[in-house]
């Protein structure tokens, strides 16, 4: 999160982490959940680097809830075209790449070097981990996890592309079909994970 200590608007960055097992990262104080809340700030901007889609909708419930705004992250070495559409907190890492008449929900992370081309619709809390490279017209749908340097095939007017909420798509799986909803897919062809 992002703090206005000084009532100058010099920001102060703090990085947020339970599991915290130092005072310091990068140069920037740590401190727990808890701790900011007894701060009992009016407002203050944030945004989420936990790549697990879950936990990063339970910590944005969390900390809307006492009084953060959303603010989103875009590198200035990502390409992302001038239609594309983005929510809140949104993360776009250096070396991404998002085409033509893309929509972003909130809470998206692109990490480095992945790349959606055009049409594609990603819902809130979507995972892009990197080197994904994603094709023209897929949907992917609410809090999916896409491991590194997976690849989806394009949607195409025969074959529509859906990747389903809440699915894994694991890494370097090649992905040539849609995904149901809560399923983990691995492999070339990506097919369905089912654990013992
Ligand atoms: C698919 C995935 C979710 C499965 O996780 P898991 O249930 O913990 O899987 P395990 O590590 O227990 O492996 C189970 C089996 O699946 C295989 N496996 C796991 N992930 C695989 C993958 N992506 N592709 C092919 N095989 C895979 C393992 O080799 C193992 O095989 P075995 O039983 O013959 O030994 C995970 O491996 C994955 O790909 N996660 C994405 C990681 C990622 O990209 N993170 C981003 C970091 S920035």
């Amino acid at each position: 999160m992002y703090l206005d200590s000084q009532g100058d608007n010099r920001l102060e960055i703090i990085l947020i982490d339970d599991s915290k097992d130092t005072s310091q990262a990068f140069g920037h104080q740590i401190m727990s959940l808890s701790e900011l809340i007894g701060m009992e700030l009016k407002s203050f901007p944030f945004t989420i680097a936990i790549s697990d889609p879950s936990a990063r909708k339970e910590k944005s419930v969390q900390l809307t809830k006492i009084g953060g705004k959303p603010v989103s992250l875009i590198s200035n070495e990502a390409t992302i075209y001038s239609d594309v559409k983005y929510g809140e907190g949104l993360i776009v890492m250096p070396g991404a790449r998002i085409s033509a008449n893309v929509v972003l929900g909130s809470y998206v992370h692109v990490n480095f070097n992945s790349y959606i081309a055009h049409d594609v619709i990603v819902s809130d809390f979507v995972t892009f981990s990197p080197g994904v490279n994603c094709g023209g017209g897929v949907s992917i749908g609410r809090e999916a996890f896409i491991g590194m340097g997976a690849t989806i095939i394009q949607s195409t007017f025969s074959r529509i592309v859906d990747i389903g909420d809440k699915s894994v798509v694991g890494m370097g799986a090649n992905v040539i079909k849609s995904v149901d909803a809560g399923k983990v897919v691995i492999g070339n062809p990506a097919r369905e994970y089912l654990k013992d």
